[in-house]
């Protein structure tokens, strides 16, 4: 007999979505295929097309391949160790910065964060349809990235992200493990959707 909770969510996964959304998951493995200069750039320019208030765009990247030895250091040296043991075998590792003031209007953006999420968003998807995988962490020092990069006045480093092939994650222990397949779960429609009142759950 299955639990209530279990139940649920079979029943909310039986309703269609497109797939690249209901398939996409955020694998910690990586294999070492490193990725173009134009695979990087698609990734940005899906990023460019997100949504924005007032088309304000305040979205801010740092990426740096492997290979790009300082710049790659510089990122990663900013992530919290769980994330780096991980991080390590990633290709292209990316900091999202969002931009806090804005100075036409002499007035902060309260809501840059959120506005930086609808633009990784799209990355996301984009990633997806390329074939790729990629991981966003906050898990990371936001006031040692500013420092390793000379971050000042009004821009927020407020996430993280490795992007590349998917690997193996057999050899990795059950806390870096992450589900897959059946194994993912999500909370259901019913705890995160009110019908046209808060109290009145759907
Ligand atoms: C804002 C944000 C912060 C996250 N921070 C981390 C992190 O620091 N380390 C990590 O391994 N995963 C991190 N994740 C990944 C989530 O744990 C993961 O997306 C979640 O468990 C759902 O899994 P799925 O993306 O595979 O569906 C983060 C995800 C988001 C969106």
């Amino acid at each position: 007999m299955l639990d209530e909770f279990t139940q649920k969510r079979i029943e909310m996964d039986k309703i269609e979505i497109s797939n690249k959304i209901r398939n996409r998951y955020s694998p910690r493995a990586y294999t070492k295929q490193t990725l173009t200069e134009e695979q990087i750039l698609k990734l940005f320019e899906a990023a460019r097309w997100a949504s924005s208030a007032f088309n304000g765009q305040p979205w801010r990247f740092i990426y740096a391949t492997r290979e790009m030895t300082d710049s790659w250091d510089k990122l990663f040296d900013s992530l919290i160790d769980f994330n780096k043991q991980w991080v390590i075998n990633a290709p292209l590792l990316v900091a999202g910065l969002a931009k806090t003031f804005d100075e036409n209007k002499n007035a902060p953006i309260r809501n840059a964060g959120y506005q930086l999420g609808l633009a990784v968003g799209n990355i996301v998807i984009q990633a997806g349809e390329m074939g790729l995988h990629m991981r966003q962490m906050t898990g990371f020092n936001a006031d040692k990235l500013r420092e390793n990069f000379s971050i000042h006045g009004n821009i927020e480093p407020v996430v993280m992200f490795a992007v590349g092939y998917e690997g193996n994650q057999d050899g990795f222990d059950e806390r870096t493990k992450v589900p897959t397949g059946d194994k993912r779960i999500r909370k259901p429609l019913s705890e995160i959707i009110y019908n046209g009142d808060w109290q009145k759950i759907l």
